[in-house]
């Protein structure tokens, strides 16, 4: 349920101590979605429990999955690869271009009919980068002239593909592996710009044969899934609001615990100690498909930066706080080669450019890039177009603010982050809803 919430932040002291952030977006979708179709009981722990999340659940449930939200773990009960049932209805995806993207991948290769859409948000962000692949495969889809909703129908016609993407996209070539898993033959997915791999890597660690060489992923159709536990590591994206906000705080000194530290979603990290942040990286451990470590952030005078290339896919998501950074320090920053973003839940360049220039601060972008001249925040009313990272982003910009933040339409907080006010509650922040 989306309404209209608005947040005004009022100035904080600084962050302290140690902090817990929920679970990972990305691979608590992946644990949900690759847990229903092997064979068994899996225990999920520290699965996100956020709106878009639920939706996947839900989404499961609906194709006859039996799945458990206990207090400790989410309890799913696969039973195997050619196991799911068509749906009573259409499929909701919420405002999730995760879970549309992936489960395309699996709908289009069942031998039922089905269909899925979504919010306002999500039914004008682009399909046609998975229904060319998917039609490549053989699949027989209707869209909305290439947007959601999307309709499949069994197609008698399917086969593996090599295929190369012209996006960097996890979404895609997740998708694609997924449908790969249905059809007989080895497909190969070729990337030339690597983004997060949590698909390859839970998939290996629940014995699927994949194998991956060099920027190739080569993956074949038909084998089981074996059930296992999966532990959820911290979400980075969430954490990067939390590890901005103490950079930019003075006397801020933080550690935000477990984090999920995969290279391919550290790109925010890198760029943050290139400006100058204190941040180091403590405890490193792997468990089960991913490298965990804590992160510690203290207080500091940050530089501006220059960014473009094949970072941009290490940190897609961190772009709204990171421009939030750069608004703080002295000097010009240029981040070229983000397009992308014009896709997302909002047309994030679009909606940072509005709301840094409410906040007093002088940005201009291009179809792909955006130059931020760092300033003071003056305080203002911003709208956050509905997207929960520009939402966060701007809250956050209230803890350094001069004169107090308003930021509008942020109810969509709680599709990846409901803990983010409770959080900022714990630190002190003074925070009220309007
Ligand atoms: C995601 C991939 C990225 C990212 C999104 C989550 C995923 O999208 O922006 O929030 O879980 O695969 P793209 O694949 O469109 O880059």
């Amino acid at each position: 349920m989306t309404v209209n919430s608005n947040f005004i932040i009022n100035n904080s002291s600084a962050l302290q101590g140690d902090l817990t952030i929920p679970g990972d977006k990305s691979i608590t979708h992946r644990a949900i979605i690759l847990s229903s179709l092997s064979n068994g009981r899996s225990k999920i722990f520290n699965g996100l429990q956020s709106e878009d999340c639920k939706k996947t659940i839900s989404a499961f449930e609906s194709l006859g999955v039996k799945i458990n939200i206990k207090d400790d773990f989410i309890e799913v009960f696969g039973a195997g690869l050619n196991s799911l049932k068509k749906p009573k209805s259409i499929l909701d995806a919420g405002n999730s271009g995760t879970l549309i993207r992936l489960l395309s991948g699996i709908l289009a290769t069942q031998n039922f009919e089905s269909s899925i859409g979504g919010d306002k948000s999500l039914s004008i962000r682009p399909m046609e980068r998975i229904i060319e692949p998917l039609t490549l495969m053989g699949a027989n889809i209707k869209s909305n002239n290439n947007k959601a909703p999307l309709i499949f129908k069994p197609s008698k016609a399917l086969k593996a593909i090599k295929y190369s993407s012209n996006i960097p996209s996890a979404q895609v070539k997740s998708c694609i592996m997924l449908a790969s898993l249905f059809i007989p033959g080895t497909s190969i997915i070729r990337e030339t710009i690597q983004t997060r791999d949590h698909t390859e890597q839970l998939l290996k660690y629940l014995e699927y044969p994949i194998e991956i060489k060099n920027n190739e992923i080569i993956i074949s159709g038909q084998k089981e899934l074996l059930a296992k536990d999966i532990f959820i590591p911290s979400d980075i994206s969430s954490a990067s609001f939390f590890i901005v906000a103490a950079l930019i705080k003075e006397n801020s000194n933080i550690i935000l615990k477990n984090i999920g530290i995969n290279t391919l979603r550290t790109g925010i990290i890198d760029v943050l100690i290139e400006m100058g942040a204190d941040i180091k990286i403590l405890n490193k451990f792997f468990k089960g498909s991913e490298l965990i470590g804590d992160i510690s952030v203290k207080y500091s005078k940050l530089k501006p930066i220059k960014i473009s290339g094949s970072i941009v896919s290490r940190l897609i998501d961190e772009f709204p706080i990171l421009f939030i950074a750069c608004a703080t320090c002295k000097g010009v920053s240029k981040i070229t080669g983000i397009e992308e973003l014009r896709h997302k839940e909002s047309d994030r360049i679009k909606a940072m450019e509005v709301g840094l220039k409410k906040l007093g601060i002088i940005v201009s972008s291009t179809s792909n890039s955006i130059t931020i001249e760092g300033g003071n925040f003056e305080g203002g009313i911003v709208d956050s177009f509905g997207d929960h990272r520009i939402a966060m982003s701007f809250i956050i910009s209230g803890l350094v603010s001069r004169k107090p933040i308003t930021v509008t339409n942020a109810d969509n907080i709680n599709t990846s982050f409901p803990d983010f006010f409770s959080i900022l509650r714990k630190q002190k922040v003074e925070l009220f809803k309007v």
